[in-house]
Order: C-alpha cells, then structure tokens, then sequence
C-alpha cells in the first residue's frame, strides 16, 4: 500500500467576497488554481522530493496532506487514511516540518513539545523528547523560551514538533531554508537516520543538489502541474548524466527533448521502488 496517495488532486484559492463587495452585490474576484490534477503515490520507506520554482503548488499540495487545506477536487490518503473523511489518522500518520517558522513565544522549548505531545495524546514521552532534543542539538535548549532562540534553532524545534509522534510519515517542506552548514549536516545525518530507521520522507527543496543526493525519486511541478515524475538516476540520466539542477531547468523551460515525460500516477506503481532502509 502507497503510505502518499494523490489522485487528481487541485485546488482552487477562492477569495472571499470583501464587506465592499458584499454590500454593492459585485462578485468576489476570480479564484487561484495553485494544483491541477496532481496524482502521485509515495511507497513506504522512499526519500521523495517534491520540487518547483516559487509559487508551484509545493505547500499546497502539503497543506491539503496535512488536512490545513481543503482540495477542490480529487482525493488524498496517508497511510490508507482520507485526509478529508478520516482526518485524525491521517494527521497523526504525518509529522509536518511547515516552511514558516509558527511557535508559540511564551513556552520554552520541551513545554513545546510536550504540548505537541499532548495534542496527540501522548502523556508520557519525555523520553522520546529527550532523544529527539539530543539529536537535534538542542538539548541545552529544553528550558530556554522560544522567542529567545536564534532562527535556525527555531527550525530545529519545528522538525522535533513533527516528531514528537513518531509519524511514518515525515514531511519537510523547505527545512534547510536561512540554516547554517553546520546544522544542514546535522539535519540531514538525521532525516537520513528517520528514513533507515524505515520513516517514508517527503521534502521540498529549492537546494538541488541536496535534493539529488538524498531523493530517490522526485516529482517537479510548475504552475501546480506535475511536470516530471521519476527516480533522480532517471532524471539526471535524461540529461546525459549533468545533474539534478540542469535536468530541472531544462524541464521547466519546457525543453521539448524532455518533453513527455510526464508522468501519471500508475507509473509511479508500476515500477519497483527502491526502498532505503
Ligand atoms: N491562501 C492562499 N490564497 C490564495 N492564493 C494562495 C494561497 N496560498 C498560496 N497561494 C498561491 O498559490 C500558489 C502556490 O503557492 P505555494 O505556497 O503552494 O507555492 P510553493 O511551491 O510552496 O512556493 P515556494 O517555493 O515559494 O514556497 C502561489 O501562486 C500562491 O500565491
Ligand atoms: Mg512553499
């Protein structure tokens, strides 16, 4: 069973009608369409990445994944759950690193987490709090409010925030966004851990060359359309080994030699995928 499953999924951003409007009887303005038949599986175990220019549809896809927004039209499912018809499972199979640094100033640290844990009803987890502080760095951090750490440290507690459940499902959108080298190392050392460990990963990215080194499979979307689909050997082998980074450009100026690539989501089945445990 695919862990992600995405089929025809779009999404209309439909303003609301402003008082102004409201009073003369005009009409809203017109909605957004951010995704537009996007279908794609993510089998247990894979490292995927989900990657496009600004303004794609990469957090909204995640949001509606995440139950924060609502699909206009088409179904997802994590873990066999309906994030619209079965919304607490599906949630708690899912642990979101979201793009923008949310906290709450007034808790410390582990006061964070253990909220988090509560939301999900988990009393007792200090000592998964202890080893996720631990292996995040932050563990010198537990008692310091959030508003006194630096940026990068708060990106940090985001990623132990979407842990604290210990989801199947681990879904980084931009995680290594304004972060030191030293902690992108970090980060990453353990993700990659999270994903032996057999945590299917989903990450957005706009660093490339990350992207290829730890994706084994990666969708592309422009314009909230999946443009390309495939494993990263694939892709890089598409433009005659370069790499992951010239294979995005050329498919998203529409490089006809990459034309037709495209990808629907029984291909995604078909093939065996490799799966990084
Ligand atoms: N709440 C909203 N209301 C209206 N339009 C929105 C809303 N959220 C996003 N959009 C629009 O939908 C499109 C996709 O946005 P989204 O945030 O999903 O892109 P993204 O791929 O995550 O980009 P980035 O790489 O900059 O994070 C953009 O044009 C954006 O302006
Ligand atoms: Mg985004």
């Amino acid at each position: 069973m695919s862990v992600v499953r995405i089929d025809h999924l779009s999404k209309i951003y439909t303003p609301r009608r402003s008082l102004l409007q409201r009073v003369t009887g005009a009409s809203a303005a017109p909605g957004f369409q951010a995704l537009d038949d996007v279908s794609l599986t993510i089998e247990p175990g894979e490292f995927f990445g989900l990657l496009g220019p600004n303004g794609a549809g990469k957090t909204t896809l995640i949001s509606v994944l995440a139950g924060l927004s609502s699909a206009t039209r088409g179904q997802v499912s994590v873990c066999g759950y309906d994030v619209a018809t079965d919304a607490a499972r599906a949630r708690r199979a899912l642990g979101v690193v979201p793009q923008e640094l949310v906290f709450d100033p007034f808790f410390t640290v582990r006061e964070t987490l253990r909220i988090q844990s509560g939301y999900f009803g988990l009393r007792h987890n200090d000592d998964w709090i202890d080893e996720i502080l631990a292996s995040l760095g932050l563990d010198d951090k537990a008692d310091v409010n959030m508003r006194a750490l630096s940026g990068g440290m708060k990106r940090r507690v985001l990623v132990a925030q979407a842990l604290v459940h210990r989801p199947p499902v681990i879904v980084l959108d931009e995680p290594t966004a304004g972060v030191d080298v030293d902690l992108r190392r970090a980060l990453w050392e353990f993700i990659v851990r999270l994903n032996r460990q057999g945590h299917t990963i989903l990450l957005t990215t706009h660093y490339l060359e990350e992207a290829e080194a730890l994706c084994g499979r990666v969708a592309m979307l422009k314009a909230g359309r999946v443009v390309a689909l495939d494993s990263t050997a694939a892709l890089v082998a598409q433009v005659g080994g370069a790499d992951l980074e010239e294979a995005f450009v050329r498919i998203m100026r529409g490089d006809p030699a990459l034309a037709g690539n495209p990808p629907d989501a029984a291909r995604a089945e078909d093939e065996p995928t490799e799966v990084q445990v």
